[in-house]
């Protein structure tokens, strides 16, 4: 791995790409920071070093061309200073207008520059390599660090590279999520149990087919089991479901018994008459949610044989819920499991956390810093666990 970790950056001008996509409320406020957070090593790192950090990155996905109010990094910019503790210097003002130009040109080692967001240019996700030409003359050498969009082939996370090719590397986060999905997907310590969620199957399909391979045991909760429930011939009242994709649930079924994969959906479930916290709820067997009702969540039953599973595990990978997470009243499920898996990391097990819903339930429940790792990654994670290869990485490693 091409890393920063022994290279002096001193009197060099870093081109660095992150991933400062982070959720923001209505106010502009960052409401997550963990992307920022996780992408200081690099820049203290380089900064440290001496180098002049420009940084990159996308917020959104602005479609207009030029500006939009909306989709600006400054309440980013301004955050970043004070994590960095310096001044972080930044314009609205978009290349071509020489002020980007003429603020790169005069960064000295030491200081750090944020350059507005990067999808403001079309050009961008295009992959035009013209631009990426263009913004890799900014600077003298180029760290990627945004794993987050590392599935992105755009210019700032793949095509600029090429113009450094003895002079490309991975951040600190970047290094650290591929030494770990590496890990998972190559070098797991056995037993390796997957715990896959969701709603749907069919955003899941390929991760799935692909663990097949690496697993002994797969834990299908959220939505996407009342699929496989009902391709068995269970009752799922009004529970989601995707009935073209019954015939493929079956098939995994199939396919993971004949590899010797244990599989295991929930026994019960928590079934409710309404979508909300003030809903009537029951628990029944997971095959008989009666008509009119709708299963969010794991019961108490799976819950336990979920517990069990995991702690005889040497490796977790857990993507997606197991039920409405967002209603508390359905968020039962979730938050067992997180408490499992933290536990079982207490004894040496090795845990990655990935997904949206998943990682804020172990974020929401102060669990995050004892799993082994949480990634930063969302689409990235699911197309790397999908067996893909990464543009953002084959980009640096190439
Ligand atoms: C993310 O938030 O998953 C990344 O920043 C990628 O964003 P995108 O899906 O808009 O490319």
């Amino acid at each position: 791995m091409k890393s920063i970790k022994d290279i002096n950056f001193a009197g060099r001008k870093v081109l660095l790409r992150v991933d400062f996509n982070v959720p923001m409320n209505d106010q502009k406020q960052i409401t997550d920071d963990t992307r920022i957070r996780e992408s200081m090593p690099t820049i203290e790192k380089l900064l440290a070093d001496g180098a002049a950090v420009i940084i990159m990155a996308h917020f959104g996905r602005p479609k207009k061309g030029g500006f939009e109010a909306e989709f600006t990094l400054q309440p980013v910019a301004k955050y970043l200073e004070t994590i960095v503790g310096r001044p972080v210097h930044f314009t609205q003002a978009l290349l071509g207008s020489g002020e980007v130009e003429q603020m790169a040109q005069n960064l000295k080692g030491g200081e750090v520059m944020l350059m507005e967001n990067i999808r403001f240019y079309p050009e961008e996700t295009k992959g035009d390599v013209q631009f990426a030409e263009r913004l890799s003359k900014l600077g003298d050498c180029y760290v990627n660090d945004a794993f987050g969009a590392a599935h992105r082939e755009h210019c700032s996370t793949a095509v600029v590279a090429r113009f450094f090719p003895n002079d490309k590397y991975f951040g600190f986060l970047m290094e650290n999520e591929v030494r770990n999905l590496e890990k998972l997907m190559h070098d797991a310590p056995r037993p390796f149990t997957a715990i896959i969620g969701g709603s749907k199957v069919s955003s899941k399909i390929g991760i799935l087919e692909n663990l097949i391979d690496k697993v002994d045991n797969m834990i299908i909760i959220g939505g996407m089991r009342y699929t496989f429930t009902k391709a068995m011939g269970g009752k799922i009242g009004n529970s989601i479901c995707e009935d073209d994709k019954m015939d493929l649930a079956l098939d995994l079924m199939r396919r993971m018994k004949e590899k010797g994969v244990k599989y295991y959906l929930p026994v019960d479930s928590v079934i409710g008459d309404k979508f909300g916290n003030d809903a009537n709820t029951q628990i029944v067997a997971s095959g008989e949610v009666p008509d009119g009702w709708e299963s969010m969540d794991c019961g108490p039953e799976s819950c336990k044989a979920i517990h069990d599973i995991i702690m005889q595990s040497k490796t977790i990978l857990w993507n997606g819920p197991a039920g409405v997470f967002e209603l508390e009243t359905f968020a039962k499920g979730t938050k067992a499991i997180a408490q499992s898996v933290a536990e079982s990391c207490k004894q040496g097990c090795f845990a990655a956390v990935g997904g949206g819903d998943s990682v804020a339930a172990v974020k929401q429940m102060g669990l995050a810093d004892q799993m082994s790792y949480v990634s930063t990654g969302g689409g990235a994670m699911l197309e790397y666990l999908e067996g893909k290869v990464l543009p953002g990485i084959k980009a640096v490693q190439e």
